[in-house]
This record gives C-alpha cells, structure tokens and sequence, in this order.
C-alpha cells in the first residue's frame, strides 16, 4: 500500500478524480471501455461532484464507462433516499452521459432465496466486461471496504452479508435510529476487490485514524478485512492530514 497524504479532503478528492478522469479518457482514446468499481458513503462525494463538474466544463464523457457498486442494503428499494441506488443517480449517474445500461448496483429488492443465483450473475458481468480497472474505496470503523465485514475470507465473491453492528450505528444517524438500518447487504467480495487493476482507498478525518493505521500496519488478517489491501501490487490510500494522523 502506498500512502498518500492531503491537507484536506477536497485536495485529495481532486487528486482521485484527475486519476479517474484520465483513466477514462485515455480508454477512449484507444476505444475501449473503462470498467469502474463505485463506492457509496460520505468519503467519495467531493469525487463525484468534481467528475460532473469535469462532465459539464470540460467535455469529460461518460459515454465509454462501465461501473460496477460495491454494495446495497438487503432488502431495500430503488426509490428510497437511503438506498445506495438513490445515492448514486444523485451523486454522479443523473449528471453525466454514462448510458443506463453501463449502470450496474446490486439490487436491493432480490427475493432471498434468489439472492445467491444473482450475485453469481453479478461476478459474471463483471468478468464480461473485462474485470474491474479501477477500483475506488472507503473503509469503515470495523476495517470494512464494500460490506466486507470481520470474518470476510480473501477469496470471497459477491455474496449477501450481516452487517456488523457498528457499521448499523455508524449509519443510524441516516436512518434516524439504529432499528431502521437494514441488518444485511448484498457485497462484492474480497476476492472481486482484490482482482481490478488498481484500487483507490480514501478515508478522511479523526475517525478514521486508528482504523487506518489498523489497516496499513497492522497483521494481515480476516479481523480487518481491510488488511488484505496490503498483498494487493498496485493500492494507493488517499488520506487527509487526520485520517494519517496514526501512522508511524
Ligand atoms: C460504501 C461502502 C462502505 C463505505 C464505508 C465508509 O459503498 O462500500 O465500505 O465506503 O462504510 O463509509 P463513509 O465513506 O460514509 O465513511
């Protein structure tokens, strides 16, 4: 893991949007599709406003991306505003001309004893598309990155999960109360993270210090799934001066 450390987040939002960016123009060139792994949560938001804005000022098409999410609550709606699904027209898909059938998110709404046919599927249509170029990250308190909770194993494919429970109490504030965050989610795996070309984790402020340094420094281990990062050969954390404030 290489580290790269920012004075705030707005710098370093930048930084990973010029990357994205120039991914994305540089497949065009060559006529390709640009195959990318989208995150949810508060950490990527100032990348996505910073991709509309490179959308509507600076010519910055859409038009050959592909994206894949990392995750969704199970069960939950399309429509509702806490969906990740919501999130993402929101944030990035309503602003840009990425074509709707590029736009993949696990579904929230698949009945459970078809949940597992259709996470195999997912796996598929991302192998279809030619596997994951890039892959952008947050990380959550208990070393999560998509719902991969403690317990995840290295190999794990997309799949349904429990949440862990301060992963519920980190996101009650959004639900307004802990009794109405969804107890499980459907995630890609360690396995599919660990297979796109290159990774791009950011995590920002205090509260992320110690699960950062956890996750740098610490033994790999399935207790900070995280940690699995570290065997990965090409992963870049994109910090603030907080998020670093740990590291040794
Ligand atoms: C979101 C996701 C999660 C978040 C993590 C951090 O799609 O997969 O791993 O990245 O929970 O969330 P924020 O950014 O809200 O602190």
């Amino acid at each position: 893991i290489h580290n790269v450390i920012f004075d705030d987040s707005k710098e370093g939002s930048l930084q990973v949007a010029r990357e994205i960016s120039d991914l994305i123009r540089d497949r065009a060139s060559k006529g390709l599709q640009c195959v990318l792994g989208l995150a949810t949560g508060s950490s990527p938001i100032k990348v996505y406003e910073e991709l509309v804005r490179m959308h509507r000022e600076e010519g910055l098409s859409f038009k050959n991306v592909v994206t894949f999410n990392l995750d969704e609550y199970h069960p939950m709606e399309k429509a509702n505003i806490q969906s990740y699904h919501y999130f993402m027209h929101q944030h990035l898909f309503d602003h840009v001309d990425i074509p709707a059938e590029n736009v993949h998110i696990p579904d929230g709404t698949i009945p459970s004893y078809a949940v597992q046919e259709y996470c195999r599927a997912y796996e598929r249509e991302i192998e279809k598309a030619g596997g994951l170029d890039f892959q952008l990250l947050g990380i959550g308190r208990t070393g999560h990155i998509g719902f991969n909770e403690p317990g995840s194993h290295f190999n794990s494919a997309t799949r349904d999960i429990t949440l862990d429970h301060i992963t519920r109490v980190d996101a009650a504030g959004s639900f307004k109360g802990l009794e109405n965050v969804p107890r499980k989610a459907i995630t890609m795996g360690i396995g599919t993270i660990r297979k796109a070309k290159r990774i791009v984790l950011m995590a920002w402020g205090q509260n992320k210090s110690e699960i950062v340094k956890e996750t740098v420094e610490g033994e790999i281990s399935s207790e900070v799934p995280a940690t699995y990062l570290q065997e990965h050969p090409n992963t870049t954390f994109v910090l603030d001066k907080e998020a670093a404030q740990n590291l040794t």
